[in-house]
């Protein structure tokens, strides 16, 4: 095969055989296709798209790449087999949801096998959430995973370099060449890695929103129909939702903050957007994986998930009684005048919480535990002039100005009476 031919095609709007695919994916992860190459044929994808029997066999190319898991052995320590369930949220702004998730679902007897990323941009990763907690390591041998899973029954850790490394490499170049927002190209990436992970049952958590990648219901509905295409033709029981990225979940979004606020909702509290998409998430994921009669909500209050919760962490070198790091400045932003808040921009936010020092540029910076930007006010609630609306923290107080440049024009407050925020979960596929 020859690289430009290949361009070409999906330049001309052509389709690309199985084989075509199958030997782009391997050339490029070997270094025989250059990245210059690999950018613009991923350019024609974004423009011209593939169909489903491309993206299929794009998936399967990613997964192919490098190593599978398999937790088909996986059985309690009293030797009992047991499920795997595991979500993929396409990412959003505050989207601590997996903290609590993981162990709630664990309380059931079904594993979670949680393989998450770090945060690049705007939106936050799992693993610098976690690394915030003394002593937590995110990187874990398969062995050690599985031994955890058995005991402990859930785990949240970095994603093995042998899972999908045609998918690293090829996410990398995405970022850097205005290529990531592609359906095909997103559904691939995903799917390739939940798929070579090895988990029974996937629920997806399609973010639509100004914080999301999708910014409208039809394209993550695509988005989502596309992946759960993929997980079921791979044998992975796979529904999604579609959930609100607007607005951010719950009232931090940072580092140590929003482990501190998963942990409130593990002792039974927490606000109640985070509370509903835990729980809803948590029986999705129990039913994909057989297990119909659960009362995940019961298991928020009565301290079960936090109990699962402090044998993760601590079986990952944490130490959940752990005071978390606090930032050293912070400075408040208050409402300019009464009224109902009817938006609260969950980028705007995201943008702030990441140049306040939560997030990272390139991959090589170093997340700053805890910096991020607590919020008094979520959209629908009544303020008055002069009422806190956010917190903004920091190590580094010369980037106030530019958090406090990144919210402007990011809160509305309309007259009294005025429409309430919007619905959190928007559809099921
Ligand atoms: N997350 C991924 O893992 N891949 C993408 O392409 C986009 C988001």
């Amino acid at each position: 095969f020859d690289a430009v031919d290949i361009i070409a095609t999906k330049r001309d709007r052509g389709t690309l055989s199985a084989a075509q695919i199958a030997w782009t994916i391997d050339a490029y992860t070997r270094g025989i296709i250059a990245d210059e190459q690999m950018a613009a044929l991923n350019m024609a994808i974004l423009l011209n798209g593939m169909d489903r029997a491309e993206i299929s066999q794009w998936t399967t190319a990613m997964i192919t790449s490098g190593e599978r898991m398999d937790f088909s052995t996986l059985r309690t320590p009293a030797g009992a087999p047991m499920a795997t369930s595991d979500k993929h949220s396409t990412g959003g702004v505050g989207d601590k949801i997996t903290l609590p998730l993981a162990p709630l679902v664990a309380v059931f007897g079904v594993a979670v096998p949680q393989l998450s990323g770090r945060g690049l941009g705007h939106t936050g990763g799992t693993l610098d959430k976690l690394e915030s907690i003394p002593g937590w390591r995110a990187d874990l041998s398969n062995e050690a995973m599985m031994r955890q899973l058995s005991e402990v029954g859930a785990v949240i850790c970095a994603a093995g370099a042998g899972l999908a490394p045609a998918d690293k490499k090829l996410y990398a170049l995405r970022d850097v060449t205005g290529t990531v927002e592609s359906i095909a190209l997103i559904a691939s990436s995903i799917m390739s890695k939940k798929i070579a992970e090895g988990t029974g049952a996937l629920v997806l958590d399609v973010k639509v929103g100004s914080g999301a990648f999708m910014k409208s219901v039809d394209m993550a509905r695509e988005l989502a129909q596309t992946m759960v295409d993929l997980g079921k033709d791979a044998g992975v029981n796979t529904v999604a939702l579609l959930t609100d990225m607007s607005t951010p979940l719950g009232l931090t979004a940072g580092n140590a903050i929003e482990v501190q606020e998963s942990v409130e909702v593990l002792a039974g509290g927490g606000p109640s957007d985070v509370v509903e998409l835990t729980v809803k998430l948590a029986q999705e994921m129990l039913v994909c994986a057989g297990v119909h009669d659960a009362d995940p909500a019961a298991a928020l209050k009565d301290g079960r998930a936090m109990d699962v919760w402090r044998r993760m962490i601590r079986a990952q070198g944490g130490d959940p009684e752990a005071t978390l790091p606090v930032a050293r400045e912070s400075e408040t932003i208050y409402a300019a005048k009464d009224g109902v808040l009817v938006e609260l921009d969950a980028l705007s936010v995201g943008i702030a919480a990441w140049r306040l020092g939560a997030g990272r540029a390139r991959k090589e910076d170093v997340v700053q535990a805890g910096a991020g930007v607590r919020m008094h006010a979520k959209p629908g609630a009544v303020v008055r002039a002069g009422d806190p609306l956010m917190t903004l923290l920091t190590d580094t107080p010369e980037q106030f100005e530019r958090a406090r440049e990144a919210l402007e024009g990011a809160v509305r407050i309309a007259p009294q009476g005025s429409a309430q925020g919007k619905k959190l979960i928007i559809d099921r596929i």
